[in-house]
């Protein structure tokens, strides 16, 4: 297998994209299942559910990123971790408003390898304005959606009210009556229109999966957040509704993690690079956060890579992964190596906080 990931030759890495991880870690970590002593392989993206997996007590999680600025993402909050406060930390990422994170900021960098001192020290304006967790491309696109869109559809007051704890029938009723009206239908329309998502940047054919129309999926992923589970303790709707996290925060992010998450840090092992040069190194694995990298990988590739995969797994091993839009399970000529753990799937699909994935796998590599 091509130790170089074809997504390689396609995209620029060089500005970060996300942030933070869009991915919900606590249903990442109990899928993982039991993992002390163990060596698990987790994508990077902004490093957060590495970190997070840290709480499983492994001997080492190798963090993988194609990406540079990713990896530059991981290297701050091993900084952050290292030399801040739990509360400090929060200001830093932007989870809490602050006036001080240019202070904070070099902190944390300080005992970092100049690249990343340089590469974040020309961020610090972006940092000062959005958190470090506010200045991807992703949370760029979430911001516009703030700044612009939503006040012509919800009142600050409105926007408030999604986040006071409710019962399932008290939040069926507040989203039907004050949430999906006629205008946030319109806005969904437009805003997730196959003609606009093709202009902005997302192929459409990432939707050609999905049942119906764009817009309704994205509504039924709403309803998901709104109504199946307590938006009380979403933090990824808080951060797209209001830029800022309330109550709730990602697994790593939260105080009672801090001082484990910040004792191991010496089992990051990170490796700039891709995915497949970790499986052509000959090392195993017992678990692997896949993040949703099969959705980028033509389905050729996608059944070479996961075959490297199944080679670099320790019987029992899961694959843990997300589809977004384009649906991606073990590849059928492989299915007899793996057990699709179901029960787990449906049990965490359920609570999945990051509500905009159609999928979440768990595949265990079979003794
Ligand atoms: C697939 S993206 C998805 C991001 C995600 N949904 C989130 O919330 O952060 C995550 C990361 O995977 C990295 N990536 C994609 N394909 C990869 C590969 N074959 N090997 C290593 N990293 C890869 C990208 O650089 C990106 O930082």
């Amino acid at each position: 297998m091509a130790a170089r990931a074809e997504i390689e030759a396609k995209a620029s890495f060089e500005r970060i994209r996300y942030a933070q991880l869009w991915e919900d870690a606590d249903v990442l970590t109990q899928a993982l299942g039991a993992c002390a002593g163990g060596t698990l392989v987790s994508i990077c993206s902004a490093g957060d559910n590495a970190l997070a997996m840290l709480t499983l007590d492994p001997a080492r999680v190798v963090t993988v990123d194609l990406s540079p600025a990713q990896i530059a993402c991981l290297r701050l909050r091993i900084g952050a971790f290292s030399e801040l406060t739990h509360p400090e930390f929060l200001e830093l990422m932007g989870a809490r408003p602050s006036t001080r994170r240019g202070m904070l900021l070099s902190r944390a960098l300080a005992g970092q390898d100049a690249e990343t001192r340089a590469f974040w020290t020309a961020l610090e304006h972006d940092v000062d304005r959005h958190g470090a967790g506010g200045v991807g491309k992703f949370e760029r696109y979430f911001r516009i959606f703030r700044k612009w869109l939503l006040p012509l559809v919800h009142g600050r007051r409105t926007l408030d009210e999604v986040f006071v704890p409710r019962d399932r029938a008290a939040r069926q009723a507040f989203y039907d009556h004050r949430f999906d009206s006629f205008r946030w239908r319109l806005l969904l329309n437009v805003f997730f229109s196959r003609f606009v998502m093709g202009r902005m940047g997302r192929d459409k054919a990432f939707f050609d999966h999905v049942e119906g129309s764009p817009a309704a999926h994205v509504a039924r992923r709403i309803h998901h957040a709104a109504v199946e589970t307590d938006p009380a303790g979403n933090p990824y709707l808080h951060w797209i509704l209001h830029g800022t996290h309330g109550t709730a925060l990602p697994t790593a992010w939260r105080r009672e993690h801090f001082d484990v998450i910040r004792s191991r840090l010496d089992r990051l092992d990170i490796r700039p690079g891709s995915l497949e040069a970790f499986v052509s190194t000959g090392e195993r694995a017992d678990g692997f956060n896949l993040s949703d990298i099969f959705e980028y990988m033509s389905p050729a590739v996608f059944a070479q890579v996961y075959e490297g995969l199944l080679d670099a797994a320790a019987p029992g091993a899961r694959l843990v992964y997300w589809n977004m839009m384009v649906p991606r399970r073990v590849p059928p000529g492989l299915a007899a190596r793996v057990i699709r753990r179901r029960e787990i799937e449906d049990r965490l699909k359920a609570q999945d906080k990051a509500f905009f994935y159609s999928d979440f796998v768990v595949e265990e590599v079979a003794g």
